[in-house]
């Protein structure tokens, strides 16, 4: 019997695909280097380590509220005015299993079948899907220009009777691109008049580099929380080195928070309450990880330009956020999955196909990890696009041959 249309619609997640494969390369004793990953590699905070450990020894681990504990809501009212300068009480927020699921609620709360779903390309991966899940249809909108970010007249042009959200993301993944002020207040204020709510997702928002600040959506409007159609999504997953955690949140006006609650009542319930705890200690402890986080991200990504930089015919922009770089290999190949494919094979360097955000031709290269992995990936994929270099490539105990 075959299973439900959903299911037939919805494929696995590329960049989890990736990640398994590579492990399992690894786990074989392959040299893989993983220019794939989404996550950074330092430590949790200690004192979210310590708040976990501790509620864990009392052994009461019990269901949380849906929309999260009183606690953890007070902490992200906290966040809300320190990162956001709003004021915001706890029915404007929620907690969630990762702001994946925030999106995910905010989407089934928002879309009725055949409503549509703007987003610029490039894309994160999961937002087609996403929006397919919740029966929506996905609208990415592509800048003429090749860029990264569309013009504003480019989204707007997009925008239908039937487009209930638009879905933002910025910094980006994959482009590390910020998007700029004048833009968004544009569309915020453009979708704000027309009754259509603007979903941001803020998850990299505290990894912009060069000293800047990406400008947010409650910079953009003047109204009310609870009269404006802003959604900040957002989560301790990268800026803490949480991913495992699985705790993002929305914020947003009350009553889309309540029907979004209602939704993740019966979906999965509260987020974990371990978890909670730890995000709690997360956000109301010392923020020094999250600095050095973008100091070292900031190195790297610096290296991973410099290093694309040598290799005639690649076009990378500099990022300016997250720790993604979008290249440009098409002078290699058009095909940006047999790329990776070849890539994967033949020197078994991790990288993620440009077509998945939405940009055939480009590669998602991940500067999260060491500096060592940045430096042996892009020398490896220096190698095997010089078709005039050496016959072999030696990498550790590995030889690679063309
Ligand atoms: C743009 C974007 N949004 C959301 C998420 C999901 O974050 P979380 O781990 O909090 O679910 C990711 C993770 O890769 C992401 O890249």
């Amino acid at each position: 019997m075959p299973f439900s249309k959903l299911a037939a619609a919805i494929g696995a997640s590329v960049t989890l695909k990736l990640n398994a494969q590579a492990a399992r390369m690894r786990a074989a004793g392959d040299p893989v280097v993983h220019l794939g990953g989404g996550e950074p590699k330092s430590l949790a905070p200690m004192a979210a380590i310590d708040a976990g450990i501790a509620m864990l020894k009392t052994g009461e681990i019990r269901y949380s509220p849906a929309a999260g504990t009183p606690a953890m809501r007070d902490a992200i009212i906290a966040y809300t005015r320190k990162f956001y300068g709003r004021d915001v009480e706890r029915p404007n927020v929620m907690a969630s299993a990762g702001a994946k699921q925030a999106i995910m609620v905010a989407l089934l709360a928002l879309v009725d079948p055949q409503d549509e779903v703007v987003f610029p390309v490039p894309y994160w991966v999961s937002y087609p899907d996403m929006t397919r899940l919740a029966g929506g249809v996905p609208v990415p909108v592509r800048a003429a220009d090749g860029s990264f970010q569309p013009t504003l007249d480019e989204m707007i042009a997009a925008i239908t009777p039937r487009t209930r959200v638009v879905l933002l993301n910025s910094p980006n993944n994959p482009s590390g691109k910020v998007y700029n002020g004048d833009w968004l207040r544009g569309l915020v204020q453009y979708c704000e008049e027309r009754d259509i709510y603007v979903m941001m997702d803020d998850i990299y928002h505290r990894l912009v580099f060069d000293g800047k600040q990406a400008v947010h959506c409650y910079e953009c409007t003047d109204r009310e929380v609870d009269d404006s159609r802003v959604i900040i999504l957002n989560g301790v997953s990268k800026q803490y080195a949480m991913t495992g955690f699985r705790i993002g949140w929305a914020v947003g006006p009350r009553d889309l928070i309540q029907a979004m609650a209602n939704i993740q009542s019966h979906q999965s319930g509260g987020p974990c309450s371990l978890s909670q705890k730890a995000a709690i200690a997360a956000i109301e402890g010392a923020q020094g990880s999250v600095g050095e986080l973008r100091q070292t991200l900031e190195i790297s990504r610096n290296e991973l330009v410099a290093l694309l930089g040598e290799i005639p015919g690649l076009k990378a922009d500099k990022p300016e956020g997250t720790f993604y770089c979008f290249a440009d290999f098409r002078a290699f190949d058009e095909d940006s999955t047999r790329l990776a494919a070849r890539l994967l094979d033949k020197i078994q360097v991790v990288t993620v196909p440009g077509i998945e955000f939405g940009m055939e031709g480009f590669l998602r290269l991940s500067y999260c990890g060491s500096i060592e992995d940045v430096r042996e990936g892009v020398r490896r994929i220096k190698w095997l696009l010089d078709e005039n270099g050496a016959p072999e490539l030696i990498a550790g105990d590995k030889v690679f041959s063309r």
